[in-house]
């Protein structure tokens, strides 16, 4: 067994990984009957366990609203975290269920004697109020109940200023996305967050980040003396980013109609994945570090006036068509979702990053449900060679193509860096090489830890670095609020205005088009 981990910092946080947390801890799920905590989170605190990255004495306290008892909420886990069940998973989770238990209580109104007997569960834990109890709190709620929850956790002395930090002890908040609704809302909850609790024990998730080929993003572009000379406005010519997906709401048409794909996409995932392609490299590996330079960057992203946004934002919303030969609904068909709804389903943007580095490179960033293909992906588009023999019609006669740097994230994770070179033959034909490396191909997926586990056994060692921190999170809602307050004050006239399975409005087309450019397709 490795040493004890010591109480870190976000400045002296041991970067290495694939060390389990040693010391004993609870793990305590707000939300615990919910479809989040049944998609991502419990899959992922069981496979960390099924690893052995969690230490023998770990409990897990699941809380909500939900009248169910400690066997039921086990059944039901159960069926969320072993959905196929795979050798060995049996044993595993017997053991593991011994450590589950549930406390059905109200969050924030009438009694709250839930936080009374929350208590009393931790002391039992040994995670209790005393010397070294560590706990981390998973708040996969509603976003309202993040506020009041903490506060009622403060109040009742479990976690914040108000209890007490001793020999190693920690108490740690995961705080799920929706982090606000616009830039007033998440100033406010930040600031009544920082009312009872410090930053560092704070960690807002955005799954993207923890996401391998995200965090390689760091590696190849740092790790690597090739790419930094040309990772600039002199050899970039422009940056896509985009998350399609076929997929369209899936039964979440109430959340989804309180946020539409700029909320529910643009303003977390694809601005994180915005904000690592610009960063500067950071002087050095830690969470400060690196996430001040994101903050940076994020900051220097033009502000899109209210006269630019016709210019610079594009929105969508799918109609009926047919996926795969089966008819699928238009979104305004969907359950909970009116009948009238003016919600985007499809986002594009146009940014710019006023800095050294990027001035004049636009950055187009694009997401979209019921799309063709579920394709997320970061394209580098560079500039084309200056002078080249090869020209069409001469030698080569297709001409040459730019070199792209493709990062797909979905459907499988790889990198491409994609050259010219000869066809083989006689003649100088050209064709494109690609220099590929697919993570999907090089592990077993099942090996594959999920965002979700990366990002939980993050938290439990007490690194923030792929977790977005107060001022992140606002600057990356300054980016987006004029474009959400323009969209709210003039509603669409054209939705729908594309078709399920089709490629998306026009309009997002003409925005490259525009600038004579065209969106990468994930075919290419
Ligand atoms: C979630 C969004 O954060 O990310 C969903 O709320 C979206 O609407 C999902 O489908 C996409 O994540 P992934 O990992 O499946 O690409």
């Amino acid at each position: 067994m490795s040493s004890p981990v010591p109480p870190a910092t976000p400045d002296t946080v041991d970067p290495g990984r694939g060390n389990g947390v040693t010391e004993s801890c609870t793990i305590v799920v707000f939300g615990a009957s919910g479809d989040l905590t049944q998609r991502m989170v419990m899959p992922a605190i069981f496979r960390l366990a099924r690893r052995g990255l969690l230490p023998p004495e770990f409990r897990l306290i699941g809380y909500a609203r939900t009248r169910l008892t400690d066997d039921e909420f086990r059944a039901l886990m159960r069926q969320a975290a072993v959905r196929e069940p795979r050798e060995g998973d049996e044993a595993a989770w017997s053991d593991f269920a011994g450590r589950l238990s549930y406390i059905a209580a109200e969050y924030d109104r009438g009694d709250l004697q839930g936080y009374g007997e929350l208590a009393r569960r931790l002391e039992q834990h040994g995670s209790g109020a005393g010397a070294g109890a560590r706990r981390l709190f998973y708040l996969a709620t509603p976003p309202a109940l993040f506020a009041p929850i903490m506060n009622h956790l403060s109040d009742a002395k479990l976690a914040g200023t108000a209890y007490q930090r001793a020999a190693g002890g920690w108490a740690r908040f995961v705080v799920e996305k929706p982090f606000g609704h616009d830039l007033a809302s998440a100033r406010s909850l930040n600031a009544e967050l920082a009312r009872n609790y410090d930053e560092n024990d704070v960690y807002r998730i955005d799954h993207f980040l923890g996401k391998e080929i995200v965090q390689n993003l760091f590696a190849l572009r740092f790790a690597n003396a090739i790419f930094e000379p040309v990772w600039n406005r002199t050899y970039v010519d422009h940056v896509q980013i985009t998350a399609g997906e076929t997929l369209g709401v899936e039964g979440r048409g109430g959340y989804y109609e309180t946020a539409g794909a700029l909320r529910d996409m643009v303003q977390n995932h694809l601005m994180q994945l915005c904000a690592l392609v610009a960063i500067e490299p950071p002087s050095e590996w830690n969470p400060r570090a690196v996430r001040d330079e994101k903050v940076k960057v994020l900051r220097a992203v033009r502000t899109i006036s209210p006269g630019d946004v016709g210019s610079s934002a594009v929105r969508g919303q799918y109609g009926a068509g047919f996926i795969a030969g089966e008819p699928v609904s238009a979104y305004r068909e969907e359950e909970k979702v009116a009948a009238d709804s003016y919600v985007e389903t499809y986002a594009a943007l146009r940014l710019h990053i006023d800095n050294m580095r990027w001035a004049g490179v636009p950055f187009y960033l694009r997401s979209g449900k019921r799309l063709p293909k579920r394709a997320t992906e970061i394209v580098v588009e560079f500039r084309p060679a200056p002078h080249t023999p090869f020209l069409p019609g001469g030698a080569g006669g297709s001409g040459v193509r730019p070199n792209k740097l493709v990062a797909t994230i979905s459907p499988h994770e790889g990198v491409v860096l994609q050259v010219e070179g000869k066809l083989a033959g006689q003649d100088m034909q050209l064709r494109r090489i690609d220099l590929d490396y697919c993570y999907t191909r090089d592990r077993k997926a099942a090996e594959s830890p999920s965002a979700y586990e990366h990002l939980l056994l993050d938290a439990l060692r007490g690194d923030p670095t792929f977790f977005a921190r107060a001022d992140e999170v606002e600057a990356a809602w300054e980016i987006v609020q004029p474009v959400i307050a323009k969209w709210a004050a003039e509603r669409a006239t054209d939705f729908p205005n594309y078709a399920a399975a089709s490629a998306g409005p026009l309009a997002a087309d003409k925005l490259l088009a525009r600038d004579g450019r065209r969106w990468h397709s994930p075919e290419e």
